[in-house]
């Protein structure tokens, strides 16, 4: 547990017109380390709740006022505070009624210590949650513009910071990783805090275009250099000029364009497709892959020598199931994300978490995203639980989320299985447009591609 965020004790107010209740109710949390308040009525709460507490639990029914003029007081005066209701009528009705006006939990008299207890220790995650978003987005705006990097991993504080040294650098940058761990966010945020951020950023996706239409797009060319090429035309790298060319899935690119691009980055000039004089220009580049660009090299699919050109300064990003502690603070930060683009608000179901950081994540940050973002649009009650997340168990019985018994290394069959299956459906579907096939499965139409050259899954595309 990250000590820093619990160095404060946590505040805490209980609210019961009950003596009992309330006097027992504050001797349970003040063994466990809360700091408490009680108060007896209404009117006592609403004054004690501007001071911030961390949790507010509520009886639902004191005297003659209602327990949701209670509660909606608490939440106006304090509106951090995560919220708890009691009730002892028993009626689910009341208690979805005060989640439905902003309580965070409900518990039903008579209840145990140790349940108490979790619910409150749950309520103070969530807030803390909420919190640390709240700070890492502020303290990175301050400081370096990384508001859109979230994570409190040690692997992301270290990868943000060595971002930052290398931004202020004119060095060469390779960031590796998988799919969906944020290559393309990184290399802006490079862009962004670089000397270079008032000049473009040039993203050019080599997986997605011809060596042909790659060469003159990024060069250049001369009148009459080709049929079609009726006006000269400078190319991207002209375009960037002082400023940074990104160069996505480098590893795609063929060995004859390689050597052209080594050639422009040794001399600091490129010469457009039908033209001999050099024009000279100054381009920062930044490329990503997600392979292993030494077995590449091995392979010889990528050339020796721009390997060791391009791997001047490396970014590796961690895959998310290698730094799950960043699992929560992500699933809160989409959460407000979509919450607030759609104008809607959801919330998690208590069970979420600790389901979600079990499971894998293949897709990594992009496939988190798109289940908040979906998850946020579909459900209908506001209440988001772990099963509207998760995709659906594979038949196969090898869902990717389960207990710890699970043997992670039968895994990746099954992913792959299930991936296949997936894939030739919705391309199917799509009649072969991969575009709209991508953008069904939630992926980008590279990630497609790549799938579908790794598993050798040809389809013909009819559009
Ligand atoms: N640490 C993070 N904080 C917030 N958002 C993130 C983070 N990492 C990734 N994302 C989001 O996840 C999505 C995927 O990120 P990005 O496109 O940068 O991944 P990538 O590594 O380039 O993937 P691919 O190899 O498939 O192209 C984006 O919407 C990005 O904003
Ligand atoms: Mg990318």
């Amino acid at each position: 547990m990250d000590s820093h965020w619990r160095s404060a004790m946590n505040k805490i107010l209980v609210v019961d017109d009950q003596r009992n209740m309330r006097t027992t109710l504050a001797l349970i949390l003040r063994g466990a380390g809360y700091e408490v308040t009680e108060a007896e009525n209404a009117i006592e709460a609403s004054t004690c709740a501007a001071e911030n507490y961390d949790v507010v639990i509520t009886d639902l029914r004191m005297g003659e006022t209602i327990g949701f003029d209670v509660l909606r007081c608490i939440k106006e005066a304090s509106a951090n505070s995560e919220v708890i209701v009691m009730t002892a009528y028993g009626t689910i009705e009341s208690a979805v009624e005060a989640m439905r006006i902003g309580a965070f939990d409900y518990i039903q008299k008579p209840f145990h210590e140790e349940e108490l207890l979790g619910r409150v220790s749950k309520a103070i995650e969530k807030r803390r949650l909420s919190q640390d978003v709240a700070h890492l987005t502020s303290e990175f705006k301050d400081r370096c513009q990384l508001e859109h990097i979230v994570g409190r991993s040690p692997a992301i504080r270290d990868l943000l910071a060595r971002t930052v040294r290398v931004a202020l650098t004119d060095a060469i940058v390779l960031i590796t990783g998988e799919s969906g761990t944020g290559k393309e966010l990184i290399a802006k945020a490079i862009h962004a805090n670089s000397r270079r951020a008032d000049r473009p950023f040039i993203p050019v996706n080599c997986a997605a275009i011809t060596e042909t239409l790659l060469e003159s797009e990024l060069f250049g060319h001369a009148r009459g250099a080709f049929t079609g090429a009726a006006v000269a035309r400078k190319g991207l790298f002209e375009e960037a000029d002082g400023g940074t060319f990104f160069f996505d899935e480098i590893a795609e690119t063929p060995p004859t364009f390689q050597a052209k691009l080594l050639r422009a980055i040794q001399e600091r000039e490129i010469r457009r497709v039908g033209e001999n004089k050099p024009v000279t220009v100054d381009v920062r580049i930044i490329a990503a892959t997600n392979q292993d660009l030494l077995t590449a090299v091995a392979e010889k699919r990528f050339r020796q020598d721009l390997y060791y050109r391009l791997n001047v300064a490396r970014l590796l990003l961690p895959p998310l199931r290698e730094r799950r502690e960043d699992i929560p603070i992500l699933l809160s930060y989409f959460l407000d994300k979509y919450n607030r683009k759609m104008s809607a608000s959801a919330r998690f179901h208590e069970n979420v978490f600790e389901a979600l950081i079990q499971y894998d994540f293949p897709g990594n940050v992009r496939e988190l995203e798109h289940m908040v973002e979906q998850a946020v649009a579909l459900v209908n009650n506001g209440l988001i639980s772990a099963d509207d997340l998760l995709p659906a168990p594979s038949a196969s019985g090898g869902e990717t989320l389960s207990g710890s018994s699970r043997p992670p290394r039968l895994l990746a069959g099954v992913v792959d299985q299930a991936e296949r299956t997936a894939i030739e459906q919705t391309l199917a579907e799509c009649e072969g447009n991969r575009e709209r096939a991508a953008e069904l499965l939630g992926i980008s139409p590279t990630t497609l591609w790549r799938k579908m050259t790794r598993m050798k899954i040809t389809f013909e595309n009819k559009v």
